[in-house]
């Protein structure tokens, strides 16, 4: 790969040790996909933030390499979902030394200049990327809305990438950063209008034939942005989709290729119901209703809150989002309804990397195909997936 002089040096360790770390690891991968050299990113966004997946060995780490003080993320970079609200996890009856040990991770990202903005929405608070931008982004349900919807340009990166990428302000220039690897290879044909979580099941479905493929969908009605992040989420966690097209409303969706494309699909409301179906687990009753992944929206939060105004909840329900999402939900009175009715705005972490499991719940029903597909495997807990409309019961 070619490395401007510049470059160079940081390779050497002139410009200290933690960037001369970043520059091996942003090396190895251009060297290994065969990038021609690296390109300048005006965003990141980190993973690898939870303390149930990446342990003492990574915040041992992260520690080692924020050490001499050398390196900083030079551009706009935020966090995955740690796994605690990290103001409230006593309340909430987080483990206290689990919430111990995450919140070191997290300043440990801080000392590195990532913003302890921890959400998988980066782009609902601030971290938002423009059209055609490159940048580096890790969480795979960020990558597939950033790709598709907003069409800045980025690879499913490793936590240690996009945290090389962010200190450096540069990525290796190959997948999705080119043209000619954002065309589509099947096409997806929708029968019947869809809504909630008909999306993910479709996602569900998609994300399993296509792989790491680009699909490009024609649907018979018009998603919103809340129904995109679901449905990319879906499709990044059966498959690893970082890109799709929709006819008529992601931005790139005339420059897919779409005419030369021979793989078609049929998909009707038959496979969405039997996909939903299968998605559910168990014949028991959730526990805890957990919505809000990815990270719930102003618009999501106040869904619920109106469903939930003046009642009493029978379960236990929290709604994960990012402080920043909270914080106007607060003044809305979104969330004072919510809890009034006995449920939680929940901050920064969510289902999947939160240690639920050892929190005393046993069936979790969820609105997103990625949660329901990761939470029987990650925390070895039962699922019931449907509409948030029939999850809540009441009293
Ligand atoms: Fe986000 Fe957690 Fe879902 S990181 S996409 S809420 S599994």
């Amino acid at each position: 790969m070619f490395l401007t002089k510049k470059e160079e040096q940081m390779c050497d360790g002139e410009f200290g040790e933690t960037i001369r770390k970043s520059m091996d690891i942003l090396v190895a991968l251009g060297d290994i996909y065969g990038a021609p050299e690296l390109v300048d990113i005006t965003s990141a966004q980190v993973s690898g933030v939870s303390y149930k997946t990446i342990g003492e060995a990574g915040l041992e780490y992260l520690e080692d390499l924020a050490k001499d003080g050398s390196g900083k993320a030079t551009i706009n970079a935020s966090l995955n979902p740690p796994g605690t609200d990290l103001d409230n996890w006593k309340e909430l009856g987080f483990p206290e030394e689990f919430a111990i040990k995450q919140n070191q991770i997290v300043d440990a990202y801080a000392n590195l200049g990532i913003s302890k903005t921890c959400t998988c929405t980066p782009y609902l608070v601030g971290n938002v990327p423009r059209f055609g931008d490159h940048v580096s982004w890790s969480e795979s349900s960020a990558v597939a809305y950033v790709n598709s919807v907003i069409g800045a340009r980025t690879n499913r990166e490793g936590g240690p990438a996009a945290l090389a990428a962010a200190i450096v302000g540069k990525t290796p220039l190959y997948g999705f950063h080119l043209d000619h690897k954002r065309k589509a290879n099947l096409v997806v044909n929708v029968s019947d209008e869809l809504s909630g979580a008909d999306f993910g099941a479709l996602g569900y479905i998609i994300g399993k034939v296509v792989g790491s493929g680009v699909p490009y969908f024609k649907l018979q009605n018009t998603p919103d942005n809340n129904d995109l992040k679901t449905l990319g989420a879906a499709l990044a966690s059966s498959g690893s989709v970082a890109l799709y097209h929709m006819e008529n409303v992601t931005p790139e969706y005339k420059q897919a290729g779409v005419e030369e494309v021979e793989d078609h699909m049929f998909i009707s409301q038959k496979e969405i119901l039997e996909t939903r179906e299968k998605l559910t687990t168990t014949d028991r009753q959730p526990d805890l209703i957990c919505l809000g992944c990815p990270h719930a929206s102003l618009e999501e939060i106040k869904k619920v809150a109106n469903i939930v105004q003046g009642k009493t909840i029978k379960n236990k329900l929290w709604i994960c989002t990012s402080v920043s999402v909270k914080a106007t939900a607060d003044r809305m009175g979104y969330t004072e309804a919510i809890e009034r009715a006995g449920g939680n705005v929940v901050c920064d972490t969510c289902m999947v990397v939160a240690p639920i499991e050892d929190m005393g719940f046993e069936v979790i029903g969820v609105n997103s195909a990625k949660a329901a597909n990761y939470v029987p495997s990650m925390c070895g807990l039962d699922v019931v997936y449907n509409d948030v409309e029939n999850l809540i019961q009441f009293e």
